[in-house]
């Protein structure tokens, strides 16, 4: 088979290897891929991912069997839906399917319509409205920009000044068209927990649990970032709020068989959070997380190709999922200044150092060649994960190849996956 995987990022770099480890994959491409993609697929430096038509005139120039969309912004922007026409099987939901990570109201309505647990809100494109929902409800309130804005347009606030600011912000225009309509909600306490499923045709398919680090220091300290670590499975979730998540994927997965136009073809990212009264959810993607893919995928001992060949065509039915019984461990190596701004074409060294560590694999985020260098080429810039028997040996062994990498600037949390050692009471 020939395949085509959309994007640049951790996240690809995962899929394409995992992709390219099966006997089906004849040709594989990435477009526009990156330093570590380049080394064992063909990058289509060129090709606009976001752009259907684009997309699908090199679809059909390079026969290509499935084409495998990793961001959302393509997702969003319908580039599924141009491929379907033309029968070419995408892995990716529709332009429709989308809306459910493109438009948090869009979401909200969709949970509550099919009595999906998650926090209470209200959504409102008029400022007054939103002003008093904060002085009705206090504080501490989330203030969420409707749209897509680059994981930034959700502001958790401790106090009611904060959130009338970050109201503010919205509608002057902070986020662009995103924050003209904004949702205001309850602000949930506990850990974090990432469920993504393989959906076609009205069924759900987890994968294993996963845990993301979202803020840029240790201690969960500073800025969110789109994530500095990731861990599978969560040790710290319990056997009932493992099914509860199960649970409420199933009834997600089946709610988009029958409200959407087309099935839901893809991965459906379940952002919970694990509250005292239950898994609740904080919101859906429409796609794999980043860098959750990439403590995800490597445990995986089914053949991706058949896996998502069967989701793309609509047959659930084929997914087979078989899970290797070890831990996964990663941790983002970024440049100095990430999330804020950030310097590139720093030279990179000691990653087959890394790579030649037994159970390591080093994921290229941000990089690029430059003059038959490797050099960085974004804010995250390598993801180093690592596989073990245990959590704590999974844990040590990326620590260990992280050590082996260098390039100036190099800045990493020291505490991905510590707070799940200390367990349960860390949280509180
Ligand atoms: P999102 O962009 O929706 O993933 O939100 C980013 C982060 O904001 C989440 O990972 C949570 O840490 C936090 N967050 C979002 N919604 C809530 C909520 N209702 N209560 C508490 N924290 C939240
Ligand atoms: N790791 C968070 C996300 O992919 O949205």
């Amino acid at each position: 088979m020939n395949i085509l995987v959309l994007g640049s990022g951790g996240r690809e770099h995962a899929i394409a290897w995992a992709l390219a480890k099966s006997p089906k994959c004849d040709k594989l491409y990435v477009a526009p891929g990156n330093g570590g993609t380049a080394d064992f697929a063909e990058n289509v430096a060129g090709l606009a991912a976001d752009d259907g038509q684009a997309v699908l005139a090199f679809a059909q120039e390079n026969a290509i069997d499935m084409v495998v969309i990793g961001p959302e912004a393509p997702l969003v922007a319908g580039v599924a839906d141009v491929l379907r026409a033309a029968d070419i099987p995408v892995f990716g939901p529709d332009a429709q399917g989308a809306q459910l990570e493109g438009s948090k109201t869009f979401c909200k309505e969709f949970m509550m319509r099919n009595n999906l647990p998650t926090a209470e809100y209200l959504s409102t494109d008029d400022e007054a409205a939103a002003h008093a929902y904060i002085d009705e409800k206090g504080a501490p309130i989330v203030v969420k920009a409707d749209g897509l804005a680059a994981g930034k347009g959700v502001i958790v606030s401790q106090t009611v000044e904060q959130a009338h600011d970050a109201v503010k912000q919205c509608f002057e225009g902070a986020f662009g068209e995103a924050g003209s309509t904004v949702v205001i909600e309850e602000c949930l306490t506990g850990p974090e927990c990432s469920m993504l499923a393989f959906v076609s045709a009205g069924k759900a398919y987890c994968m294993a649990p996963s845990q993301d680090h979202k803020r840029a220091y240790d201690g969960d300290e500073g800025p969110n970032t789109g994530g500095m670590g990731a861990y599978s499975p969560v040790p710290i979730v319990t056997e009932e709020e493992l099914a509860r998540m199960e649970e409420v994927m199933a009834q997600a997965a089946a709610a988009t068989a029958t409200e959407f136009e087309n099935d839901y073809r893809g991965v459906l990212y379940g952002g919970f959070m694990l509250t005292p009264k239950g898994p609740k959810l904080l919101e859906y993607n429409a796609r794999f997380g980043d860098p959750e893919t990439q403590v995800v995928l490597p445990r995986l001992n089914s053949d991706l190709v058949d896996v998502m060949l069967a989701v793309a065509e609509g047959r659930p039915d084929d997914i087979e999922l078989e899970w290797a019984d070890k831990w996964t461990v990663t941790v983002v190596l970024a440049s100095a200044g990430y999330p804020g701004s950030y310097e590139k074409g720093k030279i990179i060294t000691g990653i087959e150092d890394a790579d030649a560590l037994e159970d390591v694999k080093v994921y290229h985020a941000g990089t690029a060649m430059r003059d038959g260098q490797l050099v960085t080429a974004g804010g995250r810039v390598l993801n180093v994960t690592a596989m073990g028997d245990t959590f704590q040996a999974a844990r040590e062994l990326a620590y260990k190849a992280c050590d082996l990498i260098q390039f100036e600037g190099k800045q990493n949390r020291s505490d991905i996956g510590l707070r799940a050692i200390k367990g349960r009471q860390s949280w509180d």
